[in-house]
């Protein structure tokens, strides 16, 4: 699933049954970071408007935007162009190595929709369901300010997982001005992850003594179809974020970070919890997962954390990192990356990124 993904310039969500404005909203959330899907969504909106093959595929969604009508469109296609069904669109496609004009593709784009419409709306049916590891700039600086104040070892639990890629954040590297930190050797290396400056130091050793997550549909990294699925969702001009989820496959095959199938998180998260060990820091990490939890159920899990965190002792801290949407104190929607620590419970704002993580700008209060 992929939230809406609010940016500081975009204008509020349209309402349900109104497509044209949905697509053009995530027209402007691609921006200047997917040229193409920005192009594509922009006529898919028109297209709808004129009654063409988009507003045939896109009907059944029309009543429940948070289905993400057009990524899930878009990815349906890129499916299809990844599996190599849909060959008048690899010469156009960066992600297979095309190289066209985002103005170029649209007209074979569009009557690939029109000449495949069967199959478009079958490739539909699957979830929109991503695992950025750009999210991982996020997870590490957390993960370094902890192992900096607590100097413990890190049990890292995380709720909303997905293919637990973010799991393995340690052992990815996080090349800066300054030097490669992290795991310089690792396949997976986000360049220039952060911004401003940092209130720790890079170089604090972080060791994950432990990683478990959960999902109620976890995806597998080690199975090609849930690797293409993921793959499929990756705007299709983002070469890069391509290659950095399949460095990512690499680094899950030799790290073992099982994501349990559950159908109540905050159970499964009090399971884990009481699993405590005295000297080990437990680290309790969710991203973009509010916005898909049942709001007394997501209380439900923060009153859990709270209470455990309240008694937990200095040898076993508890540390909540949370990087969700939300609005500023001006009203602007933002994603934000919160961190508490307990016994004492201190909340800090640690950061705030794009959607995607990249790049995550540090705090001043962190
Ligand atoms: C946008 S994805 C984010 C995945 C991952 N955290 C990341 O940042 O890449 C949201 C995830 O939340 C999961 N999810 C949905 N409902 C949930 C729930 N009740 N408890 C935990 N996770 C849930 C979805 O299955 C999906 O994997």
């Amino acid at each position: 699933m992929t939230a809406p993904s609010p940016s500081v310039d975009l204008p509020p969500f349209p309402p349900n049954g109104d497509l044209p404005a949905s697509l053009r909203w995530q027209a402007a959330a691609c921006g200047d970071r997917s040229p193409l899907y920005r192009a594509l969504l922009e006529h898919a909106a028109v297209d709808v408007e004129e009654g063409g093959p988009v507003a045939a595929l896109l009907a059944p969604y029309a009543d429940r935007l948070t289905a993400s009508p057009g990524l899930r469109l878009l990815g349906a296609v890129h499916r299809l162009v990844l599996d190599g069904a849909l060959p008048e669109l690899a010469p156009l496609y960066p992600s297979v190595g095309g190289a066209g004009a985002p103005e170029q593709t649209w007209p074979v784009v569009r009557s690939v929709l029109a000449e495949r419409t069967g199959e478009i709306a079958t490739a539909m049916e699957a979830s929109v369901q991503t695992n950025e590891t750009g999210r991982a700039a996020v997870l590490y600086a957390g993960l370094l300010t902890l192992a900096h104040r607590t100097g413990l070892p890190i049990r890292l639990l995380e709720i909303g997982a997905s293919a637990g890629l973010n799991l393995r954040a340690d052992r990815y590297g996080y090349r800066t001005s300054t030097g490669v930190f992290g795991d310089p050797d690792s396949p997976v290396v986000l360049d220039q992850p952060w911004e401003g400056e940092p209130p720790v130091p890079l170089g604090a050793r972080v060791r994950v003594v432990e990683r478990r997550g959960c999902d109620p549909a976890p995806l597998d990294p080690a199975s090609p179809a849930d690797r293409r699925h993921l793959e499929s969702l990756v705007w299709a001009d983002q070469v890069d974020r391509l290659a950095r989820l399949r460095s990512a496959f690499v680094v899950a095959e030799r790290v073992p970070a099982p994501v349990e199938r559950v159908s109540d998180t905050a159970a499964w998260l009090a399971d884990r919890l009481s699993e405590t060990s005295s000297g080990t820091l437990t680290v309790v990490w969710h991203s973009v997962v509010k916005g898909y939890v049942d709001p007394d159920a997501w209380e439900a899990i923060g009153s859990l954390l709270a209470d455990v965190g309240e008694h937990a002792g200095g040898d076993a801290p508890l540390a909540r990192l949370g990087f969700e949407p939300e609005t500023d104190e001006h009203g602007r929607p933002r994603f934000a990356a919160w961190l508490t620590l307990w016994p004492h419970g201190e909340r800090r704002l640690l950061g705030t990124a794009d959607a995607h993580g990249l790049p995550f700008r540090w705090s001043r209060s962190a």
